[in-house]
């Protein structure tokens, strides 16, 4: 790789036939390689191509959020999010949709671009819940809110929002994630269909440890008697012979739709003192509000309700680690669950769940800031191969923590086996400080990518918007030595 190009290749999320396509959090925007035309695809509903110099726009759906090119470049994906805006009185609330657009090997100004638009019409059909849904619901999947602040009753497709996308080898399979709705959609793109809506389940937390609170000055990490959502977002294919996984971040996500005034969530303490939790569970009772325990954690208003309307099942936001899915019946094999949550106790405590809060602050004294919400926050990964092993690089967007699990193959799935953990940024100075002096490493983490090189290392590059940074780590395999990052 060159020197120079580095910057601009890691900040992509995807290359091909002469485009770069950058990304932020909240838009996209298609640039030609040499820096020329373009245009923000959230603002315009449409993408631009320039083939030198004269601009070809196809129209894509209400605010796209991300794209992906197929493997061969003849197909680009666009993942349109659609969520409500209001213009004066009127609220509008576009259904989600993907884009397909096929792009023609020889793109020229005079190339006829295809596009089409693939939409959850066929796998919803009319307003109310059919016997599809009822049983996609059993199995936690969900669409809220179910009526606009007018009272109309809104569609379960104005409902779907759609996030991140990855595409099959071959190129005629998608997934697309869809976070709020605790599901994720196959797409058939030979015919410009959803094929399946599969429903993400959820994960009870009594046997299982996660840290709730930001009000205890320390990390504790209990088991509670409550579920959560696992709500992937980023997905990742890996083919292994004749086997295919998808590799999901279960990120988690809260839904707040400024339009609406909506949230599906607060904090479980405030929940409680409303009187909106009845659970019979005295001891959950007295968790849920306390502050040191579980009465700072967002939980969510809509999940878990009894027929009268209160929560009896409490429930909270994503799944805290990822899982590992076969691509053909997503079925879960394997998930791993709190243990990113432990190993960063074991290496990181002191910056444990931290994320940038004022400038003043230091990245230990906002340690736990994540806690109530999605702890680790996973928010971009990679997956490469190194040495014959399929190794999978996560990062944590708020902590800028790195980490690494070895998938190796059994008789039946891959399994991940924790590797390493990783922070490059100082701890002790404040953000403000250590941003200036360029080193408050990987914060706001949005893309990682690893490289293969035709030199000796790999080399991962993490793309960063809080710390407004693109860092390249070189892979190499040698023994994790804990003591050398312990902090
Ligand atoms: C793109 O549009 C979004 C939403 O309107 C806006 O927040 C963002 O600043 C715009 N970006 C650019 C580069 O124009
Ligand atoms: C959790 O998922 C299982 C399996 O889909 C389901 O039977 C159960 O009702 C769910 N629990 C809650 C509290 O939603
Ligand atoms: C809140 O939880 C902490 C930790 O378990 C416990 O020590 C404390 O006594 C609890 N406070 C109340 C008021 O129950």
């Amino acid at each position: 790789m060159q020197g120079g190009s580095v910057a601009v290749f890691a900040a992509c999320v995807a290359v091909c036939s002469g485009f770069i396509v950058l990304k932020d959090k909240e838009y996209i925007q298609l640039n030609d390689r040499n820096g020329g035309k373009s245009l923000n695809a959230s603002t315009y509903n449409r993408l631009a191509f320039d083939p030198k110099h004269s601009i070809l726009y196809v129209t894509v759906g209400a605010e796209a959020i991300d794209i992906k090119f197929a493997q061969d470049c003849g197909i680009l994906l666009v993942a349109n999010r659609g969520r409500p805006t209001k213009e004066g009185r009127d609220y509008r609330d576009p259904q989600g949709t993907v884009s397909k657009i096929l792009l023609p090997a020889d793109l020229n100004p005079d190339s006829p671009l295809t596009s089409s638009t693939i939409s959850f019409n066929g796998a919803f059909a009319g307003d109310f819940p059919s016997e599809d849904v009822m049983e996609l619901r059993e199995k936690n999947f969900r669409y809220y809110p179910l009526r606009d602040p007018q009272n109309n009753l809104l569609t379960i497709m104005q409902n779907m929002e759609p996030e991140r996308l990855v595409i099959s080898p071959s190129g005629n399979i998608a997934f697309v994630s869809l976070p709020k709705n605790n599901a994720i959609a196959r797409l058939t793109l030979d015919f410009d269909q959803v094929t399946r809506v599969f429903p993400m389940g959820n994960r009870s937390w009594t046997n299982y440890h996660l840290d709730p609170s930001d009000k205890d000055n320390e990390i504790n990490l209990r088991g509670y008697n409550i579920y959560s959502l696992s709500q992937a977002t980023e997905m990742a294919w890996i083919t292994k012979g004749n086997d295919e996984w998808i590799v999901t971040l279960d990120t988690g996500k809260l839904n707040y739709h400024s339009a609406y005034g909506y949230a599906d969530h607060d904090r479980a303490k405030a929940m409680s003192a409303k009187g909106s939790i009845a659970t019979s569970d005295s001891k959950l009772q007295a968790q849920l509000n306390n502050d040191t325990e579980l009465g700072r954690l967002f939980v969510s208003t809509e999940d878990g309700k009894n027929n009268a309307g209160n929560i009896e099942n409490v429930f909270t936001f994503g799944g805290r680690g990822f899982g590992i899915r076969d691509a053909n019946n997503f079925e879960t094999p394997t998930v791993v669950v709190d243990s990113v949550e432990t190993e960063t106790e074991r290496y990181f405590s002191s910056v444990f769940n931290t994320a940038f809060g004022k400038q003043g602050n230091t990245p230990q004294t906002d340690k736990e800031a994540t806690s109530p919400s999605l702890g680790p926050e996973l928010t971009a990964q990679a997956v490469g191969e190194y040495d014959g092993k399929t190794v999978l690089f996560m990062g944590g967007g708020s902590s800028g923590i790195l980490y690494v699990f070895m998938l190796s193959p059994d008789a039946r799935c891959l399994q991940p086996y924790f590797h390493s953990i990783h922070r490059r940024g100082d701890t002790l100075s404040t953000w403000q400080t250590s941003y200036a002096a360029g080193k408050m490493g990987d914060i706001g983490i949005t893309d990682m990518m690893f490289i293969e090189t035709t030199e000796i290392r790999p080399i991962l590059v993490v793309a960063a918007a809080t710390s407004n940074s693109v860092s390249l780590y070189g892979i190499a395999d040698e023994a994790f030595t804990p003591g050398s990052v312990r902090t």
